[in-house]
């Protein structure tokens, strides 16, 4: 038996206001006179007050994202192409500003800077030969636990599919909690349940273990503080609740919600926070508890999920996020333990898409 060797962020600054420490973080990093900082910043921002915040220097590169669609490895090459174009030199830092998708888009970009090819090359685990550029992430929607994570998850031309490396974790992430007060709720409320998703799946997992129960719980509590009792000191809970339920996966294993969510993501496009609500939604067989806390979330949040999306899709389209949802074989294997591909059929999932 061997035990994994988890590699985790190795600087971080948790606090209200903690973005402005941003500059000296980079003043550490930045040594030569034509050193130059990369920042990703989801566009969201652009116009806003902390679009001004942003410490810029005269030979930084500054790009605005769009995160409308998940990244794909063709957007990633495409900046680091743009990054290799505006300085024949490497930055000396990337910097990831906005969810889970910019900074997995930050994480993505660092590392194609040292490592030859498309990144969708590297799609898989532990295909990146060279360490990446110094990258800092800072989240400004929390739940994804992205800000924790060895992956960056990318749309490539095959598959979606994550960079899983060691080379892949931030260097260094920002936990400031002012960032996140201005999501509107709707998705506040679908990248938060990803977070309790993930709790969820770890606690009643086969892949359980002290470690992954202690932040998962955690994090739980910090979720239920956040969705059902409104605590005031919300924003800084989820903060904590993302990184932890980041943490809780990393040493076990998400489970059938994320699973289904593939399947419905790869095939209609949906996003992975509502994916995941439009799944777990369907999963009271499997977490019965989970599930109606999360209706309980939902209805104290005034969120209504879409209705009846795959109940009149054609048997083919099903099929396709069936077979997508049952090739997820550690993900099953964490549901239902030794022998899940008996328990997985095409019919049970169907079933499930069907309520969709
Ligand atoms: N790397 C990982 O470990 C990991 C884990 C889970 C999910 N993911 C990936 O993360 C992505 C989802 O990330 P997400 O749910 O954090 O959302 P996101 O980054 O896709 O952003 C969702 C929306 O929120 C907006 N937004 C971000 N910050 C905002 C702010 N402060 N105010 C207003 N709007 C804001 C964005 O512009 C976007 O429209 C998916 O691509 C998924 O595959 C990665
Ligand atoms: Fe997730």
């Amino acid at each position: 038996m061997s035990f994994k060797n988890f590699k985790c962020v190795p600087k971080m600054i948790f606090g209200r206001g903690s973005f402005v420490q941003l500059d000296v973080v980079l003043g550490q990093e930045r040594k030569e006179a034509n050193d130059f900082v990369v920042f990703l910043v989801d566009d969201v921002h652009q116009g806003k007050p902390l679009a001004d915040r942003v410490p810029t220097k005269a030979h930084d590169l500054l790009i605005y994202v769009n995160v409308d669609e998940e990244p794909t490895t063709e957007q990633v090459d495409g900046f680091t192409a743009q990054v290799k174009a505006f300085n024949t030199t490497l930055p000396v830092s990337v910097v990831g500003l906005g969810g889970g998708s910019t900074m997995d888009l930050a994480k993505a970009v660092s590392l194609m800077l040292t490592n030859p090819g498309s990144s969708s090359e590297y799609q898989g685990w532990d295909l990146i030969k060279n360490p990446a550029v110094h990258h800092i992430g800072i989240p400004t929607v929390s739940g994804t636990g992205a800000e924790a994570s060895r992956t960056a998850v990318l749309c490539g031309p095959v598959r979606k599919l994550g960079l899983n490396s060691d080379y892949t974790v931030f260097d260094q992430i920002i936990m400031d909690s002012e960032l996140i007060a201005g999501v509107p709720t709707d998705q506040w409320f679908y990248t938060g349940m990803d977070c309790f998703i993930h709790c969820v799946e770890s606690l009643q997992g086969t892949y359980l273990n002290e470690f992954a129960k202690a932040f998962a719980e955690k994090s739980m509590d910090l979720c239920r503080q956040v969705f059902l009792d409104d605590h005031a000191e919300k924003d800084d809970k989820l903060m904590m609740a993302s990184y932890m339920g980041g943490m809780s996966i990393a040493y076990s294993q998400v489970g059938a919600c994320h699973a289904v969510s593939y399947g419905l993501g790869y095939v209609l496009g949906y996003h992975h926070g509502i994916g995941n609500c439009l799944a777990f939604n369907v999963l009271e067989e499997f977490y019965p508890e989970g599930v109606t806390e999360f209706r309980k979330m939902m209805k104290i949040h005034n969120i209504t999920l879409p209705k009846n999306i795959c109940k009149d899709l054609p048997d083919e389209t099903i099929a396709k996020m069936v077979a997508v949802t049952k090739s997820m074989g550690p993900l099953w294997d964490n549901v239902y333990g030794k022998g899940w591909e008996e328990k997985v059929t095409d019919e049970m999932l169907t079933k499930l898409f069907r309520r969709i």
